[in-house]
């Protein structure tokens, strides 16, 4: 396994990235295999293509300002190997509009990867009903696109 520092984690097989809103400290541990890092997606300093499939669930709708947005996919861009795999979900066309007393923005497959831009291949996507365990359903859209 390789060495991990704080400022810019390497990726032994994953590297779940814990997002906390309100401690952007970059935090490292590792578990097994595994390497936790808890830091703010949009500033964070990733290895360059290192990663084969990035799997983000609920956080990029949180990303409210179109700055943040282009951060991310910058991120991903350079995070992700070429022709890797990046799945995506957020709230979906008929989702909440805020989460956690937060604004969303919601999106359909076409919006969330224009987003992205060409250099993302939109090879699947899927919406879903789910069930919160407080018993209310949110919409959700999945997106899967493969770096080119
Ligand atoms: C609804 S939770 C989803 C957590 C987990 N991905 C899941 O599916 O259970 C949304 C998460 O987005 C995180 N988040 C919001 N903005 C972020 C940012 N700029 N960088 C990293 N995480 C962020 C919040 O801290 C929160 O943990």
């Amino acid at each position: 396994m390789r060495s991990a520092s704080p400022t810019r984690p390497t990726c032994p097989l994953s590297t779940p990235l814990t997002s906390a809103k309100k401690d952007f400290t970059a935090a490292v541990s590792v578990t097994g295999l595994s390497l936790r890092v808890v830091a703010d997606i949009t500033k964070v300093d990733l290895e360059p293509y290192a990663y084969d499939v990035w799997h983000d669930r609920a956080v990029f709708h949180f990303l409210t300002s179109p700055s943040d947005r282009l951060a991310y996919v910058r991120q991903v861009t350079r995070a992700v190997k070429p022709r890797g795999n990046v799945i995506v979900s957020t709230f979906g066309p008929e989702g909440p509009t805020k989460c956690s007393g937060l604004e969303v923005v919601r999106y359909d497959a076409e919006s969330l990867h224009q987003e992205f831009g060409v250099h993302f291949r939109l090879l699947d996507s899927c919406k879903e009903m789910h069930r919160t365990p407080f018993g209310t359903v949110q919409q959700f859209l999945y997106c899967l696109c493969r770096i080119e």
